[in-house]
């Protein structure tokens, strides 16, 4: 697939740096908040200036790939039926201040990702961008190759998909890491190690290794 268009769904902190980090990479971007497009319009304007703002349904619609940016707790407000047969980049994590008691996203057997892709069941979801912090998500994206550069970690079911997402991620600015099945997503999410990290390629397979062990 030829990916030229990025929508993000959640246009708060870590979704307004996506939106600046693909833009930079070329990328036509299209982004939403909770509400109407006019609300975010400014903000996007000055934040993202030539991302588009558009409601969350467009986004979907409208995107070859979408990164989901909003509070884990509120997947089930995904666009559902506009997300169908899309290639969804999964960013959320479960925030216990925000989405308070959630028995539905902290089975500890069980990735964040895995209950957003049963939700998004024609979906086809990978989880990236969730274990960095959105300023040095922001701060740290170099070009391929440049010394220090940082790494995201990437899960995923699809050969296919993972090597889309493997491009999205190096195009921002990243050396992409796959570390295994969707569910091996349980490694970068809060509680773990990895989570938070921002740190190089060797460093980051190292963590997840070290993850397998301790777990
Ligand atoms: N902050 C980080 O450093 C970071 C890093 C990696 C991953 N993440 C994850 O990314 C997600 C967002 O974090 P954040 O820090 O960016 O949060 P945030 O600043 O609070 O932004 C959340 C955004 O989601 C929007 N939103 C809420 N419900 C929505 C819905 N039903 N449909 C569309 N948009 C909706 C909000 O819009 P309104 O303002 O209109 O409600 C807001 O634009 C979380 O799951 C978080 O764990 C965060």
């Amino acid at each position: 697939m030829n990916i030229k268009t990025i929508g993000i769904i959640g246009a708060g902190k870590v979704g307004i740096v996506l939106a600046q980090l693909a833009l930079k990479a070329g990328y036509q971007v299209f982004i939403a908040g909770s509400a109407s497009a006019d609300k975010i319009a400014l903000t996007v304007s000055v934040l993202a200036p030539g991302a588009i703002a558009l409601t969350s349904k467009e986004v979907a619609e409208r995107s070859d790939v979408i990164i989901l940016a909003i509070p884990l707790g509120k997947y089930q407000q995904l666009p559902k039926d506009e997300l169908d047969g899309k290639l969804v980049i999964d960013a959320m994590n479960y925030w216990w201040e925000i989405d308070g008691d959630r028995p539905d996203l902290t089975n500890p057997g069980v990735s964040s990702s895995e209950v957003v892709q049963q939700y998004l069941s024609q979906s086809r979801v990978v989880k990236a961008f969730n274990h960095i912090g959105y300023h040095d998500l922001h701060d740290e994206s170099r070009p391929e190759g440049a010394s220090n550069r940082k790494a995201i970690a990437i899960a995923g079911d699809s050969a296919e998909d993972i090597r889309e997402v493997t491009q999205i991620v190096n195009n921002l600015g990243f050396d992409p890491v796959f570390i295994g099945k969707l569910s091996e997503g349980i490694k970068l999410q809060p509680g773990g190690q990895v989570f938070g990290a921002h740190v190089d390629a060797p460093q980051l397979r190292q963590m997840i290794k070290n993850f397998a062990i301790i777990k």
